[in-house]
């Protein structure tokens, strides 16, 4: 049986990858608003992979006998600044996803719980690639300073994105 503080750091969890999923897919209605199609799409996929990290959360615990509680999803922003600023504001959420993280692993460790472990380490690896991800997107939009031919060629490259999910 998975103890105690392990499950209640997985239902925590659950919460911010869900609200992490509500704050891109606000983020992606504003950039809708903006007329900005291809950032928006980014967005809403990426709204669509933090809904998937939460069911991998909700399916890990299931599987360990664990009970999930879903609890209410803190209200989002609605408004927001320059493209930069949002996706400055991107990656500030995914930095404080990626401590709690880390703290995550620190409580398995702790816990002894090694299948916690190893299972966490797949969202460790995550968090590297998407303040990379978005890190790069910042450099970029920092090149462009704001210079609406650039935004336009970044709307594009953005909205070639597509959705796989995560395995
Ligand atoms: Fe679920 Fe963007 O971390």
């Amino acid at each position: 049986m998975i103890k105690e503080a392990v499950a209640k750091s997985i239902n925590d969890q659950i919460n911010k990858e869900y609200y992490s999923s509500y704050l891109y897919l606000s983020m992606s209605a504003f950039f809708e608003s903006e007329g900005l199609k291809g950032f928006a799409n980014w967005m809403r996929i990426q709204a669509k992979e933090e809904a998937d990290h939460a069911d991998k959360f909700f399916d890990y615990l299931n599987d360990r006998g664990g009970r999930v509680m879903l609890r209410a999803i803190d209200q989002v922003p609605t408004e927001f600044g320059s493209v930069l600023e949002v996706f400055e504001q991107v990656l500030e959420h995914e930095e404080f996803v990626t401590e709690s993280v880390n703290n995550m692993m620190d409580i398995a460790i702790k816990e002894n719980d090694h299948a916690t472990k190893s299972f966490l380490q797949w969202f460790v690896d995550e968090q590297v690639e998407e303040e990379a991800t978005v890190g790069d997107i910042i450099n970029n939009l920092k090149l462009i300073k704001g210079d609406g031919q650039g935004i336009l060629m970044m709307d594009r490259e953005l909205g070639a994105r597509s959705y796989v999910k995560a395995e």
